[in-house]
């Protein structure tokens, strides 16, 4: 019988297993660009992008207790200057209208299962519930697996050039 895959929201103990997935996907990218000398975000991992209360929201896929890939996005100011360099707490009295998908990780071992699929199907719920009225993400046109997943997802496509914005309405 195939493992159960439960997708949740990612908690403080699955630390560890997340920064692993993170050294996987680096080791990735520096075989994938070999001429770039990648600085490791593994520190900002700890430090920002996992730290509860931050601005970003992370789920996790995990396969009989191990955690084989992962989802993070965040409220979008909507000015991508700010995005990339300020992280922000939430607030009461101020509500983001987009939600901006930033990466999605499966290990190479668990690939097309359909878990970028199940990870991106909960963050849509999970956007739906916050009430914002959009969810977007910008992917580069060498992904194709990964625009196959977001697109299947009924993201409408905008062509950036060397990218696309796919853009789902929520409301
Ligand atoms: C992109 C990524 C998250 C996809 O994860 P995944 O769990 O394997 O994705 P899924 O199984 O849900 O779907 C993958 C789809 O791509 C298809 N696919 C996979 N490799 C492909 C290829 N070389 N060419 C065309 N389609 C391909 C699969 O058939 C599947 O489509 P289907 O459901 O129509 O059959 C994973 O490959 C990954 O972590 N890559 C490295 C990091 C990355 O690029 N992240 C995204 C940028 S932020």
């Amino acid at each position: 019988m195939p493992s159960e895959i439960i997708i949740r929201e990612y908690r403080p103990e699955d630390l560890e297993q997340v920064l692993e997935l993170v050294r996987e996907l680096e080791a990735e990218l520096a075989e994938k660009f070999p001429e770039v000398q990648l600085i490791s975000s593994v520190n900002d991992y700890k430090t920002r992008y996992l730290v509860p209360g931050y601005k970003y929201k992370t789920f996790v896929a995990e396969i009989e207790g191990k955690i084989v890939g992962y989802l993070m996005g965040y409220p979008s100011t909507g000015a991508l200057e700010v995005d990339n360099m300020y992280d922000i707490f939430p607030s009461s009295s101020w509500k983001p209208k987009e939600f901006f998908l930033k990466i999605t990780f499966v290990s190479k071992p668990y690939r097309n299962q359909g878990i970028s699929r199940r990870l991106h199907e909960k963050v849509i719920e999970y956007a739906r519930e916050q009430g914002y009225e959009e969810i977007y993400a910008c992917i580069a046109k060498w992904n194709i697996p990964e625009i196959k997943v977001v697109s299947s997802l009924k993201f409408e496509m905008k062509d950036l050039g060397s990218r696309y914005r796919l853009t789902l309405k929520l409301r």
